[in-house]
């Protein structure tokens, strides 16, 4: 089986993508407690490193990098300030890849990246990777269009290694208009699921900031993005759909139960398939959805994935 290293990995995502790709993780490593007992509660097999990355000091060899360093400084949710440290992980990312020197690496981050006041990180991300000895390409995809059921977009960095003389194409999309399979629905992937999971949703008020926007998708339609903190996260389709009241303040359309995902549906959006949330001590149900709502979604990263050239061998 061809090797990959993991970094920033999170509860899994990007990995199961890779794993149903036929990748072998031989090294993963996330900062945060519960991602590592979620991840080895489904991958029990991988080795999985508990600390800051900035502390491995020696990668071991492998044909493929991955790793989607931390977003709070590009996303929408989070704080918009570019000097933030936070934002300079891809560095790490960098020493590993020199290191390494796999024949690809594959990158995923929000697409909020693409701002113009985050363009000058971007294109250091670029040139460090370009020294390092990569041909990089990059590209916004929207998950929907891989068989996601969610209106998810992220940033896609792909890098070759030179003397592979190789080009990366971007996969085509494979579900919905432009393609042969209709877009997955919210239906076909949390239909079956308990309509009320007491305890396996947050259900503190809907507060203001709540409400300045609309947060519903109806059962046949993609879900708005899953999203790391629970009081952002979408409503359940059984709840009211929202109407514009006034700028930045939106109302249900009728009085009615209204609740947001639960965990177990928020990793069912994002493309997971049955992911055991294990009980351990860091497993607050805060912490399940952030480490669901950090993830890539599977089928997005096995597209992107699937889609390098056959150069294994
Ligand atoms: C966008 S998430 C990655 C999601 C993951 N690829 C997945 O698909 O599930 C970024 C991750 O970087 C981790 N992280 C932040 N700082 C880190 C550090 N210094 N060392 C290792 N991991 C770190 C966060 O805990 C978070 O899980």
């Amino acid at each position: 089986m061809t090797k990959a290293v993991s970094l920033f990995t999170g509860c899994g995502g990007s990995d199961a993508g890779i794993i149903k790709a036929g990748f072998d993780v031989v090294l993963a490593n996330d900062i945060l407690p519960y991602a590592r007992d979620v991840y080895l509660a489904n991958h029990p097999e991988t080795e999985y490193v508990l600390g800051s990355v900035t502390d491995i000091e020696t990668f071991p060899n492998a044909e493929l990098l991955l790793g989607c360093y931390p977003c709070q400084g590009f996303s929408q949710g989070g704080v918009r300030d570019p000097s933030r440290r936070i934002n300079t992980l891809y560095l790490e990312f960098s020493r590993a890849l020199n290191q390494i020197q796999p024949k690809a690496f594959v990158v995923e981050n929000v697409s909020g990246m693409v701002r113009k006041n985050f363009k000058h990180l971007l294109e250091d991300q670029f040139r460090v990777f370009e020294e390092a000895g990569y041909r990089v390409k990059a590209e916004v995809l929207t998950a929907s269009d891989y068989g996601v059921a969610q209106d998810r977009k992220r940033i896609f960095i792909v890098g070759l290694r030179n003397d592979l003389g190789l080009e990366y194409h971007f996969p085509k999309p494979t579900h919905g208009e432009n393609a042969s399979l209709d877009k997955v629905t919210i239906r076909d992937v949390i239909g079956h699921l308990p309509e009320w999971p007491e305890g396996e949703f947050y259900d503190l008020d809907f507060h203001w900031y709540y409400m300045s926007r609309d947060r519903y998708k109806a059962w046949d339609q993609q879900s708005r993005t899953i999203v790391a903190n629970p009081r952002h996260m979408p409503l359940h389709p059984s709840s009211p759909p929202m109407i514009k009241y006034e700028h930045n303040d939106w109302r249900f359309e009728y009085d009615g139960n209204a609740r947001r995902f639960s965990y177990r549906e928020a990793a069912a959006i994002q493309g997971f398939k049955d992911l055991i949330f294990p009980d351990s001590p860091a497993g607050t149900l805060n912490m399940r959805y952030t480490v669901v709502g950090n993830a890539v979604p599977p089928p997005l990263f096995e597209a992107v994935v699937k889609a390098l050239p056959d150069m294994w061998g």
